[in-house]
């Protein structure tokens, strides 16, 4: 049994795709997790934490430590931060808290799949407004966004750099997306979890930094891809009290709490492992590089990727469509992606573009790479 408004939610292509790959013993470039460990004084400081006795409930807003370790990072007042179970109870918390049931929200598609239930469970309606293309990329199509706006939006929800096309918007579009919001009295919830992930000279730029956007951003990030855990579910929300009231109200009868001999070791990462973060960026990016040249070298048409460990491959030449190919492709070549349209209301324009996920050891990156031209 299951209520009316999850009904539209059948098991995740994730889950469908891991089943595959391990069937077939195919290297899973479907789910973006790490296979290496994040800092390793981040995992001592956790194991030290829980060994001292540290394992009861934390503060509401998340033990003062990462509190102040996040509010001096992202240079916000600590009353603009609370911690949460990953940035996913951020998100459902900034639209349960926020968005009335019947208000409508805009996601830009294609679009991570945790933002449709959150608003599903908020009894709220989902807008989707297809992102344009770009380049050999995407960018926010704000006269598209504009159009979709009526009395009823109450929010809108962008994620730069963006899972799943590894596109990071441009401040032009961000720009005029941070006006229009303004004009028309939006909310805005900015998923920046892959917000240090970002290649090639891009750079990310927040949309909550353009004039008067602060007031109506809630910017959710997390530890999980900075740091390489997204085992612990260590985010956190960052808004002006006036917001962040209504995404505790909501989060406190959620979960009350994040775990919290993690925190202490986050709040550690953040205030003094830039340099890990950015070796790490460097591995990321040259794994990136062996698997675009893999891809091409398959015959595959391949997007740019300016941030996120996902990258789009467009495998029309196969002469399937991206569903087909992601099906048969851990049986025939012992690796796992994951298609596009998944992420989409309206899977035509996609219907041929694929995800991989390159977070990987650079040895795994180069044997699916093998296995790609075998
Ligand atoms: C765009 C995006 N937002 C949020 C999350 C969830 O983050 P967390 O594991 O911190 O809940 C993910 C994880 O893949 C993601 O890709």
């Amino acid at each position: 049994m299951t209520v009316q408004r999850l009904q539209q939610f059948g098991e995740t292509i994730f889950a469908t795709m891991t089943q595959l790959a391990t069937e077939h013993n195919a290297i899973n470039l479907g789910q973006g997790f790490p296979d290496s460990d994040g800092p390793p004084r981040m995992l001592e400081i956790a194991s030290e934490n829980i060994a001292a006795g540290n394992n009861q409930y934390a503060p509401l807003r998340g033990v003062p430590t990462l509190v102040q370790a996040i509010a001096e990072s992202y240079k916000v007042p600590q009353e603009n931060v609370t911690v949460t179970v990953g940035a996913s109870e951020a998100i459902s918390a900034t639209v349960l808290g926020l968005v009335e049931p019947g208000q409508d929200v805009i996601v830009l598609e294609p679009y991570y799949d945790a933002y449709a239930a959150a608003i599903a469970l908020a009894d709220a309606n989902r807008i989707a407004v297809p992102l344009r293309a770009s380049g050999e990329s995407w960018d926010v199509d704000v006269e598209a966004v504009r159009d979709a706006i009526t009395d009823n939006t109450a929010m809108i929800i962008i994620n730069s750099p963006h899972n799943p096309t590894g596109a990071v918007f441009s401040s032009a579009a961000l720009e005029a997306l941070a006006a229009l919001c303004i004009e028309k009295d939006l909310l805005v919830l900015a998923d920046e979890v892959y917000e240090h992930l970002v290649f090639g000279g891009h750079e990310h730029v927040s949309i909550s930094s353009f004039p008067g956007m602060d007031k109506r951003t809630v910017v959710v990030s997390s530890a999980a891809k900075s740091y390489s855990c997204t085992g612990w579910k260590t985010g956190w929300a960052i808004a002006p009290p006036h917001l962040l009231d209504g995404v505790l109200k909501a989060k406190q009868f959620m979960t009350f709490v994040s775990t919290t001999p993690f925190q202490p070791a986050v709040a550690h990462a953040l205030t003094n492992e830039a340099e890990w973060l950015s070796d790490m960026v460097r591995e990321l990016d040259a794994c990136r590089e062996i698997l675009v040249g893999g891809l091409r070298d398959a015959g595959y048409g391949v997007h740019d990727c300016r941030g996120t460990y996902y990258l789009v491959a467009d495998v029309k030449a196969s002469g399937m469509d991206g569903v087909e190919f992601c099906q048969q492709l851990p049986e025939t070549k012992g690796v796992a992606a994951i298609p596009l349209s998944a992420f989409t209301d309206e899977p035509e324009p996609w219907k041929y573009k694929v995800r991989f996920a390159f977070c990987k050891r650079p040895e795994v990156i180069r044997e699916a790479v093998k296995r790609l031209l075998g």
